[in-house]
């Protein structure tokens, strides 16, 4: 569904695009901390040490893209809000998870390929039904 220029006024493709950018930025950035980390290139307690702020910082980019883009589909009045919200509010669940565990437990690679892949699908797919 396309909303067309509905909403115009709000300042939203430059906008969310540059959030969507900045959150694959610091999936790039877990990349290279599990990338440095398995080849044992650096002092394996820094590596862990900027992993974990870099996911706390996609956590909290998310958080707030989330709710910015959140809050335009609300003002266009967009008919898959709800459905939208929940997809975002998987991804935040996960990552949750993720920053929770990452102090307790070995990096598990899994969390960047699934935020990877979460953020890629969702805007290709979610964020593609309602782009202009
Ligand atoms: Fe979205």
């Amino acid at each position: 569904m396309s909303i067309g220029s509905a909403g115009s006024e709000f300042p939203r493709t430059g906008f969310l695009d540059r959030q969507r950018q900045e959150m694959q930025n610091l999936v790039g950035h877990l990349s290279v901390c599990l990338d440095n980390l398995s080849m044992g290139d650096g002092n394996s307690a820094e590596i862990r040490r900027a992993y974990f702020w870099k996911l706390n910082d996609l956590f909290e980019a998310a958080i707030v893209h989330f709710r910015c883009e959140e809050e335009w589909l609300a003002a266009v009045c967009y008919p898959f809000l709800a459905e939208h919200q929940m997809e975002h509010g998987h991804f935040i669940e996960k990552m949750s998870e993720a920053l929770l565990l990452a102090n307790e437990k070995p990096i598990d690679p899994t969390t960047v390929k699934y935020a990877a892949e979460w953020i890629g699908k969702h805007e290709r797919k979610s964020d593609g039904n309602h782009a202009e």
